[in-house]
Formats: structure tokens, C-alpha cells, sequence
């Protein structure tokens, strides 16, 4: 087990993670001075798995739980889900001292965050990440939104957990596809931070993939360590937080553009990741054998490092485009200077297409 603290003055809070810790988090949550009445809010995939467990936790801590679930994928990440949630809220009564627990993927830790940001002006928030991409990315950070149907993300608040619990155990069910896309994130750590953490990512591809418990817990602890250290230098994305979004410029593209369902996220980030390597020979000195390792690890994890047949169509330029990283025309590129080490560069579409159609 390990664990350390999120420095952001008022907001700091506590990241424990480990095997087997879903079974304690009504006592770790009292250790954070947690008690009276909590909703675990969680999908219904992961509510099936795991809530009757995170409800006895929770009462053997002294809390005295409720559960509500909702329906599992991205379109629960919307007003009218978030609404429900209120009714649930307001129905049972629950006041300030009442707290919320995020038991799920990305999309439960979004929109549960959200509602415990915004129910009362604010109610204690412990995300209880499920996924792999939730444990090393989107638990940690603050950042909770929901959808609008124009966009995706476009209704949130920075708001921090009390407290998060990442149990590696879990991640055991995840399916294949959704683990794989959540190593991506992993990636992009050791591409923007770590340099040495590539070199044991490309050591242990095969425990790693047959997740192996120990090493989990320490690449979770380590890629959350990562995110912790750009988070207390800018929570709000001022500056050097926007390197967390290599890869991303293209994924996004790739994501909004490629047909529904077509890639994942972690997938198409993948793709974005080499996509940013390629510009980063042209544009900032990355050395190419460095650009070929960071591909060939891509690979190595079963994702994808080709843009697929028919990527530049409007809706890629268009996506492009409406990047939220946009300022007039050019959009700020993330790249690389040498494995672990970011720059950044104001470039137009126009002068990134002919390196993405050589990938
Ligand atoms: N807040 C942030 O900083 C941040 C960062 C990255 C992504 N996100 C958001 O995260 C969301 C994606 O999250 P996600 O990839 O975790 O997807 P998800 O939450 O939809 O989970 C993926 C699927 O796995 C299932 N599942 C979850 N845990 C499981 C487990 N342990 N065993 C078996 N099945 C399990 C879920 O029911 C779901 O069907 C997106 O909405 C994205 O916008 C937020
Ligand atoms: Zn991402």
C-alpha cells in the first residue's frame, strides 16, 4: 500500500492506493473526518461488482451509506442524469455534512464530482476510482463536467476530493480493450515527465498486461504522483498543467471525427501521442530512435500508432478546429524536446497535416 498528500492549500487531500482497499475505505474515510450519511454513486456495471462491498465498508467506518446508480457510458455524463442525482439528493435529505462517494470509471468520477461541487455549494467529494485511466488521470486533479449536447465537458467546476482511493484489485474485470487504453495514460506520463519510467514500461509489458498487482500499484502510484506534481504547480491550467494534454490535440480530433464508438480515448490518444512524437522530430529536436521507442511501446500494448483510412475528412478539421486549446488559428502543440522533457508551439492545421499524413 502506499500513499501521499496533494498539496493545494485549503484543497489538499490524501491519495491512498493499494490491493484491497476498497474493503477499508469507510475507515480511511473517517480517518479523513468523514461520517453520517454518503451516496455511492457509481454505474451499473461497477455497482454490480462492487457496491454491496463499498456499502459494508462504509457503515464498518461508521458511515451510513446509500447507493444510486446510473446507466454505464458517456451519455450518463449529462444534465438530465445530473439532475436525477439531485432528486436523489434533496429526496434523502442530505446536508452539508453528507458526502459522496465516486465508485466507477472516469465517467461516474466526472459526474458524481460535479454533483458534489455544485449539491449545497459543495458536499465532500472521495473519488473511488475503477478504471485504470480513472486511477492514474481522472480521479486526481479536480477536474468533474458533464456534457453538453454541443460538446463534450462543456458544464464543470475544479473541485478536489477529500480523499482518494484507488484499490488495484479492482481493475482485475476491467475488459482487455478498456485496460490497454488506459496504459496510454500511463505512457504519457513517462513521455512528458519520466524518461526512466519508458524504460520499465518496455521491461515489463507482459506482467504489466497481465496485471500484475504489485506493479500496479506502483505505476498508479507513480503516474498519480506525476499528476500531482503539475496539479499543486497549476490547478487551473494556466500553464504547465496543459502538457498533460500530449497526444491529446489529435485524439480529440481522432475521437470526434472517426465514428461513434470507433476509438476509445486512451486509443486515439495513442495515436495522437505518435502523431505528436512525428511533429517533434520535424519541430523541436526529438532525437528519431526517440520518436521510434515511444511508437514501438505504443505498440507493444496492443494500441494503435496509425491514423486510420479516411482520418482527414471535415470533421478532423473541423475537430481540429474547435480544439478547446485553440487561440485564433493556431492551436498549442505539446511536444517533446527529448523523452520526459516538453516544449510548446503555436501551429495551424495547415502546418501540421503534412506530418500527420506520413504516420
Ligand atoms: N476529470 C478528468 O480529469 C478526466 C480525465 C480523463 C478523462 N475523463 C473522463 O473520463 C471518462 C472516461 O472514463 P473511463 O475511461 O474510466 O470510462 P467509463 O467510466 O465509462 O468506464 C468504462 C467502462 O468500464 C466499466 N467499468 C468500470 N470499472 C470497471 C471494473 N473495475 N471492472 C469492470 N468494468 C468496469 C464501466 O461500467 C464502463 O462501462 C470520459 O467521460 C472523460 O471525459 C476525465
Ligand atoms: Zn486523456
Amino acid at each position: 500500500m502506499a500513499g501521499f498528500r496533494v498539496e493545494l492549500g485549503s484543497a489538499s487531500h490524501t491519495v491512498e492506493i493499494g490491493a484491497g482497499l476498497l474493503d477499508r475505505v469507510g475507515e480511511l474515510a473517517a480517518g479523513q473526518g468523514l461520517r453520517g450519511r454518503c451516496a455511492i454513486i457509481s454505474d451499473k456495471n461497477v455497482a454490480r461488482l462492487f457496491a454491496e462491498r463499498a456499502a459494508r465498508a462504509l457503515k464498518g467506518g461508521g458511515l451510513d451509506p446509500l447507493i444510486f446508480e446510473v446507466e454505464p457510458g458517456e451519455t450518463s455524463k449529462s444534465l438530465h442524469t445530473l439532475e436525477r442525482i439531485y432528486d436523489f439528493l434533496v429526496e434523502a435529505k442530505f446536508d452539508r455534512a453528507a458526502s459522496i462517494f465516486a465508485l466507477g470509471g472516469g465517467v461516474v468520477g466526472d459526474l458524481a464530482g460535479f454533483a458534489a461541487a455544485t449539491f449545497l455549494r459543495g458536499i465532500a467529494l472521495v473519488q473511488v476510482p475503477t478504471t485504470l485511466l480513472a486511477q492514474v488521470d481522472s480521479a486526481l486533479g479536480g477536474k468533474t463536467a458533464i456534457n453538453h449536447p454541443l460538446g463534450k465537458n462543456l458544464i464543470g467546476a475544479v473541485y478536489q476530493p477529500r480523499l482518494i482511493v484507488a484499490d488495484v484489485e479492482l481493475l482485475r474485470g476491467l475488459p482487455e480493450r478498456e485496460f490497454r487504453e488506459g496504459i496510454a495514460e500511463v505512457i504519457k506520463y513517462g513521455a512528458i515527465l519520466d524518461a526512466p519510467f519508458i524504460g520499465e514500461l518496455e521491461r515489463n509489458v507482459e506482467a504489466i498486461l497481465a496485471r500484475d498487482a504489485k506493479l500496479l500499484e506502483q505505476i498508479v502510484e507513480r503516474c498519480l504522483r506525476l499528476k500531482a506534481y503539475v496539479v499543486e504547480r497549476d490547478e487551473h491550467e494556466a500553464a504547465l498543467r496543459t502538457i498533460l494534454n500530449f497526444g491529446h490535440t489529435v485524439g480529440h480530433a481522432l475521437e470526434n471525427s472517426a465514428g461513434y464508438g470507433r476509438y476509445l480515448h486512451g486509443e486515439a490518444v495513442a495515436i495522437g501521442m505518435v502523431a505528436a512524437t512525428r511533429l517533434s522530430c520535424a519541430l523541436s529536436g526529438l532525437a528519431l530512435e526517440s520518436a521510434q521507442r515511444l511508437r514501438n511501446l505504443i505498440a507493444a500494448y496492443g494500441l494503435p500508432v496509425t491514423m486510420p483510412t479516411g482520418w482527414c475528412n471535415d470533421d478532423f478539421m473541423q475537430a481540429l478546429g474547435r480544439d478547446k486549446k485553440r487561440s485564433d488559428d493556431a492551436i498549442r502543440f505539446v511536444l517533446l524536446t527529448e523523452l520526459g522533457k516538453t516544449t510548446s508551439r503555436m501551429l495551424t492545421p495547415d502546418e501540421i497535416l503534412p506530418y500527420l499524413a506520413e504516420l
